[in-house]
Parts: C-alpha cells; structure tokens; sequence
C-alpha cells in the first residue's frame, strides 16, 4: 500500500510505530512504587509493521506491557500479536474485515476468566500470554461466529462479561453474555436501522445500552483508503434499553440528538431513571480533524420516554476510565485524558467528581504526552478513589516513555512513581491492569 505523499498525524511524533520488540528487565525508577501494585499494566495500540497500513485504526497491535511486583518492576516488553493480518503485511485491511481471524487486534487488551485477549472490534479476539507472546485466536470454543468489541464490560457483581458485535452487513448488531467461567451462554440478534460503526456501549446492573448513531458504513465510499463510514444525520439516533438477559423483542429505543461517542465513561440506575455518561462529540469527524470529545451526562426517564443531555465540561476529554468495581453501579470519580486542541493525545489527566461535576487535573507538561490512563484500586483503601492513575506517558525531550503513577485520590502534580521505560510507547488506544 502506498504512503501518502503527506504524513498524516497518525504516522508523526509519537503515534509513529516502534519496529523492534524489546525486553527490559532493569528499569529505572523515580519515587517509590507503591508495594499493593502486584500484576501488570498492558496497552495495546496500532503499530504497522510497513509502517503505513490505510488508517489509523488499521496498523497491527502491538501490546507493551509493565510488569510490578512487591514495589517493584520486574520487566518492559512489547510484543505484536501475530494474527494472520501480521503474517500477511501487504493484505488489505478492507478485504481482511471478510475474515473474522484477520484481526488488527490493535484496539483493547482486558482479561476475563483467566485469560488476557486482544481485542479489535471486525474480528474475533486473539489470546496473549502472561509474557504477552501470542497464544492463538479465540472463538469461546467455537461458539462465537461474529466479531466482538473492543469495549466488553466484565459485571462486578456477577463476573460476567458482556459484549456485542457489529455487522457491515447483516446482522447489523448481535449481543453476546459470557458466563462468571467464561462460557459464551447467550447471543441474540437485535435489529437495527442499518450497518454503523458501533465502537462501544453501556451496562447497568440490569440492563445494556446500545447507541445506535448516525455513523453509517459505506463501502462504495472507499475512494481514498480511509474508513468507508458516512456522517449521517437522516440515520437518526438513539438509545436502546435492553435487559442483560433479555432480546430483541425486550429493546426500548429513545431517540437522541444527533451525535458520536466511542466511548462511555459509565452507566448506572437510578430509580426510574438511567444515568448514561459519555465522551460526546457533535459529530464524528470535524472536517478531516477528529472531531472533539467533551463529558456529558444523558439521563434516560424510563416512566416519560425522554432523555435529557447536559454538558459536564468545556475541554475535551477522551479515554474515560472508572474503578473496575463500579462498573454499571452508582459510582462518583471518572478519569479521563485531556486532549490537546488538534490532535487525540493527553495534554493533562482530569478527574472527575460527578456528585458535583467539579474537577481536578494532573497538567503533563510541555513536550509530554499521555495515553489512556488506568485506574488501579488500593486494596487496602475505603474509597472509591483511594488507588492510583497509571498511564503510558511520552516525553518528547527523552524521546522515550514511561509508566507515570499517580495518587488517583489526591490528583497532585507530584507523581508516586515514574518507572522509566528504554523505548518509546507510541500512542495507542486501550488497556488493562491485570493482577496476578
Ligand atoms: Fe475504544
């Protein structure tokens, strides 16, 4: 495939990929690890092997990933995960979305029943080992036959794992339940208007929210190579409210202002009511600029039919996390990356409080650029922010990355730790904290 004449800023700076895998058994640290951090922090993120693979959402995955242990880190390395699309490196990424094992498996790396998958959202999941090497692609025994999103949620209370696939073509949306000991038992065909590029949803204790938005494939819209989606607004938008074990037949839509989120921060009930809370945008694209991502709360009234938006914050944020046990419950503190104004990386690290919508927020510095950060709880703490924020941060000066640790709590500038790394982490997009 050929590299445009113009780099875009996918190929630049820090989203530029790494081409060497490397392992680091001694790492540099400033600050004290704190000693409950025993497991490791993984991310996963597009990085072609050409070095130019159509898109940004299209370069093969490669996982980096530290290893803590005792209040120490025990190892760095980064890995490709070799599906049949990195064997391949000339294949067509389009063509490839006809094959459910061709992944980029470029998007998430999560853990579920005792096994760590590598997630892209137009194919199945590929299995990593504990020392990230790649294991096989996993299909739940043969029993899932549709891709699966990169955004599963994994219920705190029951241990179940939820999660859905799009279609291009029909079926358009199917929804899938996995079992406490990873048993794919349920997977149900919903219906649609059409074929939307559906990145991520929501989960209740009760129920899943689906998001069906205006951003609608269109292969015969492939002229230059980029992604075949259509900004659609005749398409309609909505919500659907549908039981965790319940179908098609049990989907409650709520129609919405036109808009796109990939992804929610998180969702709960609240008597009659459901609080929905999204990194929303306008629309998908902001002419060929991504187009930004501000927090918002939606709250669907189940007695009226209605759904009510407000705005949480000005800036853009993008990348929301929470406390793995909050997921789908009442919860207070989000966490998300600050974007800088014209590109999707992390000038800052917000947190926010959503019983009163304030917030707090770690400032980078010049030159330093973060990923996606995690929430790690404290396991000795009592509050639902009592752990830290790690998050892969880049620094243009060293031309090399590191894991900074910070006290979710407190959000000062001060960091707990900075374990640094001898290569650089480009950008990526999603990942995990795995404890041993
Ligand atoms: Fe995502």
């Amino acid at each position: 495939m050929n590299q445009p004449a113009e780099k875009p800023f996918y190929l630049e700076g820090n989203f530029a990929p790494v081409y060497e895998e490397s392992t680091a058994d001694t790492l540099e640290v400033i600050g004290a690890i704190p000693p409950e951090l025993n497991g490791r922090l993984l991310r996963n993120g597009p990085n072609p092997q050409t070095g130019w693979s159509g898109h940004w959402f299209f370069g093969n995955g490669m996982i980096h990933g530290v290893e803590f242990e005792k209040g120490k880190a025990n190892w760095y390395r980064n890995r490709y995960i070799r599906t049949p699309l990195f064997a391949d490196p000339e294949g067509d990424p389009i063509a490839a979305l006809m094959e459910l094992d061709k992944s980029s498996a470029n998007t998430h790396v999560i853990h579920h029943a005792g096994k760590i998958l590598a997630l892209e959202e137009a194919h199945l999941p590929w299995e990593v080992s504990t020392a990230l090497d790649t294991v096989g692609v996993y299909d739940f025994g043969g029993k899932l036959t549709t891709p699966m999103t990169a955004h599963p949620k994994v219920c705190p209370v029951t241990g179940e794992m939820l999660f859905f696939a799009y279609g291009i073509f029909p079926p358009y949306l199917t929804y899938h339940r996995v079992s406490a000991d990873g048993k794919l038992v349920q997977s149900e065909e919903i219906t649609v208007p059409g074929g939307t590029m559906m990145h991520d949803f929501n989960v209740t204790l009760n129920y899943v929210i689906w998001m069906d938005l205006p951003a609608v494939w269109d292969i015969s819209d492939m002229a230059d190579g980029g992604l075949p989606i259509r900004w659609d607004p005749t398409y309609g938008a909505r919500l659907g409210v549908m039981p965790r074990n319940g179908g098609n037949a049990n989907v409650k839509w709520y129609d919405i202002n036109p808009c796109y989120v990939f992804h929610p921060l998180n969702a709960y009930e609240k008597d009659n009511n459901i609080i929905v809370d999204v990194c929303r945008k306008d629309s998908i694209m902001d002419g060929d600029s991504e187009a930004p991502a501000r927090l918002y709360r939606w709250v669907i009234d189940q007695v009226a039919g209605t759904v009510s938006e407000r705005q949480i914050d000005d800036r853009t944020a993008e990348f929301p996390r929470v406390c793995d046990t909050v997921v789908g419950r009442e919860y207070r503190y989000g966490y998300t990356a600050g974007l800088a104004a014209t590109l999707p990386y992390g000038e800052r690290y917000i947190k926010y409080d959503l019983s009163d919508y304030s917030s707090k927020t770690v400032e980078l510095g010049a030159g330093r650029q973060g990923s996606e950060a995690v929430f790690v709880k404290d396991p000795n703490g009592t509050s639902e922010d009592d752990g830290w924020l790690l998050g892969y941060v880049y620094d243009q000066a060293t031309d090399k990355s590191e894991v900074l640790i910070l006290n979710a709590s407190t959000m000062s500038e001060k960091p707990v730790a900075r374990i640094l790394i001898p290569a650089r982490v480009p950008m990526g997009f999603h990942g995990s904290w795995i404890p041993f």
